[in-house]
């Protein structure tokens, strides 16, 4: 009996000293295990006699017990102190501020749609958006650019292989004017929207790349004019390029879905060697450069959209945000846009907290 008892002081002191839970394990095993000490115990009460059974017994059950008992306390209280020191040195405080500020920069084309998006708004033009993916109606016929017409093959379109539903020929679209057509057809005139989104063009060299970014401007109402088509680009140009000698220059053109068509340049003069929006194209260091494309809508463009031409006139605008880009922020390759490069990025790049404003200046 002395002996069960010493076994018993034994175990109970090896489980207290035991440092981790892999030793406790070690010591169960030893002890309550196939072959450990207290199971060989137990298994020899099956021999005993009756009197001997009842005398040793309660013993050997006293001392598996107590054995268990501190076995799963130890084990339990070892897991929580690994658990303690694991929090511990895990511990975040999230009310600390971040050690790094964001490495994240909005791209020049978003920054300048922003800028775009925020001028046009303080001038009453909501934005509309339509697919990437259109259908040849809408991106040639119902602007007027019949099958026949040498527009299409200009456009260097991507087709895709099948038709839609309704047998129309599937592409990307290879400009922002189909935007035109969806607003007049789904939406009541009076009308001023900016639509800006990507373009596709089979087309890759420094100045052109298979996919690029335009702007859309489209004005429908009653008694709309040239004037106004005037007046409203040379706001939004002043706008963007934050000066106040903007000059335009009307030049004759031809788009087919406006009549007539202008081309609008605007003035440049030489500043060290660099172009730089301003000025008239006629001073003695200066020049013209083309910026947008214009005119007033065709009549039979508004036709196509179920509009009466008689009732309903206006004017309607497209260029490139890329090309826009580069001349208000000074980059020369329009490739390094779409490369991803991080450094160009950091150089080019906006801060987020960098959101256009009127008040602020659209490009401040
Ligand atoms: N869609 C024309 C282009 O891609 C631009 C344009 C738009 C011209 C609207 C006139 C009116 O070149």
């Amino acid at each position: 009996m002395t002996e069960i008892t010493a076994l018993k002081d034994g175990l109970l002191a090896d489980v207290a000293a035991a440092d981790s839970v892999d030793a406790v394990e070690q010591l169960r095993v030893g002890a309550l295990g196939k072959s450990g000490v207290v199971t060989a115990l137990l298994k020899t009460l099956g021999a005993m006699t009756p009197e001997e059974r009842q005398l040793r017994g309660p013993v050997i059950h006293d001392l598996r017990e107590s054995v268990t008992a501190a076995i799963v306390g130890r084990k339990a209280a070892l897991e929580q102190a690994a658990l303690d020191a694991r929090l511990a040195t895990e511990r975040l405080d999230m009310t600390l501020p971040a050690q790094e500020t964001p490495q994240g920069s909005i791209h020049p084309v978003s920054q300048v749609m922003d800028e775009l998006a925020e001028i046009f708004a303080d001038l009453g033009f909501a934005v509309a958006t339509g697919p990437e993916i259109e259908d040849d109606w809408r991106n040639f016929t119902a602007l007027n650019i019949p099958e026949t017409h040498p527009a299409r093959a200009m456009h260097d379109t991507f087709y895709f292989p099948d038709r839609d539903s309704e047998g129309r020929a599937m592409l990307l679209r290879t400009h922002t004017s189909p935007v035109q057509i969806r607003t007049m057809m789904s939406q009541e005139p009076p009308i001023r929207i900016i639509a800006p989104g990507r373009v596709y063009r089979s087309d890759s060299d420094a100045t052109h790349t298979p996919m690029f970014h335009q702007i859309e401007g489209l004005v429908i109402d009653k008694g709309i004019t040239l004037g106004h088509l005037k007046w409203t680009l040379e706001t939004f140009l002043k706008a963007f390029f934050e000066r106040d000698d903007i000059v335009l220059r009307l030049r004759p053109s031809y788009f087919p879905f406006t009549e007539p068509s202008v081309e609008i340049d605007v003035g440049y003069t030489m500043e060290k060697g660099q172009r730089v929006i301003g000025g008239s194209g006629d001073a003695e260091n200066g020049g013209w450069m083309e910026v947008l494309g214009s005119g007033m809508v065709h009549r039979r463009v508004i036709a196509n959209c179920g509009l009466d031409p008689d009732e309903w006139q206006g004017f309607a605008f497209g260029t490139g945000v890329d090309r826009l880009a580069m001349l208000k922020y000074g980059m020369n390759d329009l490739r390094a846009f779409f490369d991803g490069d991080q450094r160009w990025l950091r150089h080019y790049g906006f801060s987020a907290f960098d959101v256009p404003t009127l008040s602020g200046g659209v490009g401040a």
